[in-house]
């Protein structure tokens, strides 16, 4: 398969492109070429596929199939993931600057791509054998099949160790028992990484983690939710009811399932920061452009100290939130421990997701309000990402813990 490498060598050429690309992310300037040319790459790739379309989707609430496709012939799908798995074999900040890109365009898409990359593939590559890795990565990289991960149950959210759907040991399979909720992806998707108690008196640590795939008896697809925002993506309940797996679909040692599930979302914080990037990106630049272009009291309201104001609040939300995820995505590239630093990224993105979406609404007044522009679309897409892969709550607890081990005072 053509990776996205690839592609954003072809794609891009030198002179008058890489200055509007600079001039349009200033920060993009301290970058490797590379993910200078991946980001104008996804940016065109966004403004053609995605944008045209988002509005459509997010009225019909359908699944973005075509759009989808076309990332994973990119390698979109499967950014980390080595080329000889099917891959594109490109680091994390790549991913993250590839991920604002597309939810730029379609912050929709971009749950869809970052869901499969970090949260499905992301821990089959990091604990799967070699033959997991053949079987559960290599189909899911080319857009044509997506993964999911199921972690959240109806009574347990943010308390993630208090799984109760139950994986109980019989001969060589393991039966599953219980509800998964808020799974995105999870209508389309061909295989879950869901975790389920081995046993339940151990807390989190009789969590383990199963690889599923659809099609089984006892797993059926509860009902799509009608959302807010991202609807282009479907969110939905997995039910298990004595649905036996064989045993060598556990992913990792048994009772370490929790610590997958920290692990990749940690992770997964990265991609959901990138997707709120996109999402405030796309209110700045709209904010910035009709303010240009809207007159009121004899001049272009971009003339008047308060809308400035506006867009330089804007501006210093996005930046700095980008900059603390690309900060999030070298320490992960260069193997450090970075929990905290993604907590800080995702906090920091989320929140300026839902500034941006509000202030870019503030500043069209009336033509924000209503479907005809995309405001109102960012500002119920924004909303989530303070809520999914750890609310804001939870991601200042992580924080907040990690800032008291380091200063601790004996
Ligand atoms: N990496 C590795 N291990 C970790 C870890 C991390 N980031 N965080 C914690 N652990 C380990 C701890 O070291 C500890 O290990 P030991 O038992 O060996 O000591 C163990 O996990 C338990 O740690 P805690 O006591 O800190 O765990 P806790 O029960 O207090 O929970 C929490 C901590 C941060 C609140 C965690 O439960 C959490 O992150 N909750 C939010 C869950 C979440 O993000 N859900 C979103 C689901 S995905 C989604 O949104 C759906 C979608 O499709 C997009």
């Amino acid at each position: 398969m053509q990776t996205i490498l690839n592609v954003a060598k072809v794609f891009v050429r030198p002179g008058n492109q890489k200055n509007q690309l600079i001039r349009q992310i200033a920060s993009l300037n301290a970058l490797p070429e590379t993910h200078q040319m991946l980001q104008k790459t996804c940016r065109d790739f966004a403004n053609a596929e995605l944008v045209p379309q988002a509005a459509k989707h997010d009225r019909e609430h359908s699944y973005p199939e075509k759009q989808i496709n076309k990332m994973g012939a990119l390698g979109l799908m499967g950014i980390t993931i080595p080329e000889e798995l099917g891959g594109a074999g490109l680091d994390y900040l790549a991913y993250s600057i590839a991920m604002e890109e597309i939810s730029r365009g379609c912050a929709s898409a971009g749950v869809i791509m970052s869901v499969n990359n970090s949260l499905y593939l992301g821990p089959l590559y990091a604990f799967g054998t070699q033959n997991q890795k053949e079987t559960w990565i290599t189909p899911y990289t080319n857009g044509e099949k997506i993964g999911c991960f199921a972690l959240s149950e109806p009574g347990n959210g943010s308390d993630a160790g208090a799984a109760s759907t139950t994986a109980i040991e019989k001969n060589d399979r393991y039966v599953l028992n219980g509800t998964k909720m808020w799974i995105t992806n999870g209508f389309e998707a061909g295989a879950a990484i869901v975790f389920a108690t081995t046993n339940k008196s151990l807390k989190h640590k009789g969590i383990s983690a199963f690889i599923v795939p659809k099609g089984l008896n006892g797993f059926t697809v509860g009902k799509k939710e009608d959302k807010l925002g991202i609807r282009a993506s479907s969110t939905c309940q997995l039910i298990f009811e004595d649905c036996e797996i064989p045993k060598e679909n556990m992913l990792g040692q048994p009772g370490y399932g929790f610590k997958i599930a920290m692990q990749t979302l940690d992770a997964g914080r990265i991609g959901i920061a990138s997707q709120s990037l996109g999402i405030a990106q796309a209110s700045l630049e709209l904010a910035t452009d009709y303010a240009q272009k809207r007159n009121s009291f004899g001049k272009p309201i971009s003339k008047f100290q308060i809308i400035q104001q506006k867009l330089a609040d804007m501006a210093v939300s996005v930046e700095s939130a980008r900059l603390l995820t690309w900060r999030a995505s070298w320490l992960k590239d260069n193997k450090y421990i970075y929990t905290k630093e993604a907590a800080m990224a995702k906090l920091a993105a989320s929140e300026a997701a839902t500034f941006c979406a509000h202030q870019c609404i503030q500043v069209l007044g009336g033509m924000g309000y209503v479907s005809d522009m995309a405001a109102e679309r960012y500002y119920r897409d924004a909303r989530i990402t303070e809520i999914y892969e750890g609310t804001s709550e939870i991601q200042r607890l992580v924080i907040a813990g990690q800032v008291l081990k380091e200063l601790a005072v004996n």
